[in-house]
């Protein structure tokens, strides 16, 4: 039996499962992960709070999550200089939960998002999973949203949902704040529309966090996670700030006690330890950097990158170049945007790998497979 011999929904069929390939090599740059191990204290921090929730196992978690809300509050508001309370935040197991349970409110059957390709691909995966009809809106040729053709595509669409991903996944462009506030307001006259902002890499960002944003409109949500900057991808936290009505509006499709009580001790140990944590954004940050030179230093087209990834290319045959890279121990990511593909900023040791790779592939591959 195969999938499509199952009574599976229509949509579904001939879809493939998303998934980066989990392949055994020296060098991990493929996945957006943070390649700084926690540090010991804030192991020994969680082993503390886990062993303290495991007393208490035998009851279901605080189905609200409230110091842990309250805690991430505290953390956007401290970082944003935006107020936030309790109310306004939500979480759940890692922000494409946060996704899902966004489209489950306000997607679904007989409804629609938007979002600009190439782009995350999940935030189209989710929607097909929820029945959310997915359209797909343009961008330029830099990447970045061409506001004029996304208005249009807004009037044209009239999605339910539209998606904002910045720093965008794959190329690391972060989306003005003039563009979100004009797709915003262009969506809102054409019919209500929940503007999600997927701000999953901000942490790595040159520009400061779009979430003061949602104060005044009570239909543009923020979605976080905890799995880039705070390193810990391992443990499924994602989490919204958004009006309080969106807030309990989401309430209606979480599954009841949604994050484990270990979820919820571990996740407040690493918020103790943020300061900690941001310190290794700051040395990424720094990586990432070196990298764009080096990179651009090779004669390469390296998209500016406000993330803890770097889009650059261009190659005639980038799957070649993934192989061949990859060949040499170092495993990056084709996303499928034609003649580029993406490495995530890793320790300087992994990215010094990274970019002997890359000499040795630009200088011995055929000037068919790159072409710089
Ligand atoms: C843009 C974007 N949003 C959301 C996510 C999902 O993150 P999480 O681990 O919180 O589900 C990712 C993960 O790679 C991402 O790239």
């Amino acid at each position: 039996m195969k999938i499509d011999d199952l009574p599976v929904r229509d949509e579904l069929r001939g879809q493939s499962p998303y998934g980066a390939p989990q392949l055994d090599v020296p060098v991990q740059l493929n996945t957006n992960e943070n390649p700084y191990q926690l540090p010991e204290p804030l192991v020994a921090r969680i082993a503390e709070r886990v062993a303290d929730a495991a007393r208490s196992l035998n009851r279901y978690p605080d189905r609200d999550a409230v110091e842990l809300r309250t805690e991430l509050a505290r953390y956007l508001t401290r970082t944003t200089g935006h107020p936030l309370e309790l109310g306004q935040v939500w979480a759940a197991n890692g922000s494409n939960e946060v996704i899902q349970q966004l489209l489950q409110t306000f997607g679904g059957p007989g409804r629609s998002a938007l979002g600009f390709e190439p782009s995350y691909q999940m935030h189209e995966l989710i929607s097909r999973g929820t029945g959310t009809r997915w359209i797909a809106g343009p961008r330029n040729a830099d990447f970045t949203i061409d506001v004029d053709a996304a208005i249009a595509a807004l009037a044209e669409h009239r999605p339910d949902v539209l998606f904002i991903c910045s720093p965008n996944n794959p190329t690391g462009t972060a989306v003005e704040r003039d563009t979100v506030l004009a797709l915003h307001d262009a969506a809102q006259a054409v019919k209500p529309t929940v503007v999600i902002v997927d701000e999953a890499y901000v942490e790595f960002s040159h520009r400061a966090s779009l979430l003061p944003l949602i104060e005044g409109r009570p239909l543009l949500v923020v979605t976080r996670t905890m799995s880039k900057a705070f390193g810990a991808a391992g443990l499924r936290l994602g989490y919204l700030a958004a009006d309080r009505a969106v807030v309990d509006a989401v309430q209606l499709v979480r599954l009841p006690y949604h994050l484990s009580a270990v979820t919820q001790a571990t996740a407040l140990a690493c918020l103790e330890h943020t300061d900690t944590l941001l310190g290794y954004v700051q040395k990424l940050k720094g990586e990432r950097d070196r990298l764009v030179e080096a990179l651009r230093a090779l004669g390469l087209t390296v998209t500016d990158s406000d993330s803890n990834f770097i889009q650059f290319g261009t190659f005639e045959d980038q799957r070649a170049v993934w192989r061949a890279i990859l060949d040499r121990g170092v495993l990056i990511r084709d996303n499928g945007v034609p003649g580029y593909l993406r490495v995530t900023a890793g320790t300087p040791a992994e990215n010094d790998a990274f970019l002997d790779a890359v000499r040795t592939v630009t200088k011995e591959l055929s000037p068919r497979s790159c072409k710089n």
